[in-house]
């Protein structure tokens, strides 16, 4: 078996919801500004005692099931995680032992809103060199808890959430490829710099410079979508779904010009949960999967942009 294919897809929001009317009265914005801007209605945030894990956790349960595979057929776990609960163990061995799985590597990788593509990058190397057979991904984030909620830039913008996918080895592909990308010239742009080593161990915010963000956003997801296809000799007519990271409606629209794909083939959850991290890819695919829309056989563009910078993308067949 040479490919990997996606077996089955999980999701979990936390119960709350956060409107933009509710953040009218925690910041000096409205509705309309954030609408206008960002796309976003509404987003989901964790209660005071949920954690990251408890989220990932819902999700794999939800993946496993619809793989039709238990926790014990799995060996490897990747969590992709911006917000961890703790700097260690990591959240893939915290899921691990929720998941009563023992023995088999679990770790997590960190690439901000890219990292679920990170994620799908290194699972599906993992499969096709036979080092693994099943692949729990997860993209789970707590961002709630790493935003200064009296800046109304960054805290309008983000939500929790996590989507999980169970990968395993197949005959035919599957994953077509993977391309992933970073360049940390621009690691001011988009930080959370706090840290024990650069002497600001409380500055444990988002920081964002949001134009500059946008724009380089745009011009690489642009080119990300350029070099898949290339890669694959495919052209844009090839493409049934865009299932992007959900930062920003303006940027996904660009995206789909750029494909010349009409918005109904966009999968589009930004507006309910927010830029949502890692998370995003796997909720807007599972929420599409279950609904009907993405169907076995077809076509789908993942493709994701965060702070570092990274970017990438995953082309497969679903
Ligand atoms: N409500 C009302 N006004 C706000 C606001 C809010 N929530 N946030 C910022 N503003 C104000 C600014 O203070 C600024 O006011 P000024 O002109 O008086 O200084 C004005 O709106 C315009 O700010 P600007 O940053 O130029 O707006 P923008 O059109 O670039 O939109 C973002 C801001 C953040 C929505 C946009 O830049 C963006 O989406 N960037 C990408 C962010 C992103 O996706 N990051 C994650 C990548 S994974």
């Amino acid at each position: 078996m040479k490919f990997s294919r996606i077996l089955g897809t999980g999701s979990y929001l936390p119960a709350r919801v956060m409107t933009n009317a509710d953040l009218e009265s925690i910041v000096d914005t409205t509705d309309a500004w954030i609408r206008e801007r960002t796309g976003i209605e509404s987003r989901h945030l964790v209660a005071d005692d949920e954690t990251c894990c408890d989220l990932a956790e819902v999700a794999s349960w939800r993946a496993l099931e619809s793989a039709g595979l238990r926790p014990s057929d799995i060996d490897l776990i990747l969590v992709a995680t911006t917000t961890p609960d703790q700097f260690f163990p990591s959240t893939a061995c915290l899921l691990q032992q929720r998941l009563d799985i023992h023995g088999c590597p679990a770790f997590d990788l960190q690439a901000v809103c890219a990292g679920f593509v990170y994620a799908m990058d290194v699972a599906d190397k993992y499969i096709r060199t036979g080092a693994a057979k099943h692949v729990l991904v997860v993209g789970s984030e707590t961002f709630s808890r790493v935003l200064d909620w009296s800046d109304r830039a960054t805290c309008v913008l983000f939500g929790d959430g996590a989507g999980a996918v169970v990968i395993g080895a197949a005959d035919e592909p599957g994953i077509i490829s993977t391309h992933i990308h970073a360049d940390g010239t621009y690691k001011d742009l988009l930080q959370i710099p706090g840290g024990h080593g650069n002497g600001r161990p409380d500055a444990a915010f988002v920081e964002m410079r949001g134009n500059e963000v946008f724009r380089f956003a745009v011009t690489t997801l642009g080119r990300i979508v350029d070099e898949t296809l290339e890669a694959n000799g495919m052209t844009r007519d090839d493409i049934d779904w865009l299932i992007p990271h959900q930062a920003n409606i303006r940027i996904i629209q660009a995206t789909a010009r750029k494909l010349d794909l009409p918005m109904d083939r966009v999968v589009v959850t930004v507006q309910e949960h927010g830029n949502t991290s890692s998370a995003s890819i796997p909720l807007a695919l599972d929420q599409a999967v279950r609904d009907g829309r993405v169907k076995r056989g077809e076509t789908i563009l993942m493709e994701a942009f965060g702070g570092g910078f990274t970017w990438g993308s995953v082309l497969a067949k679903y």
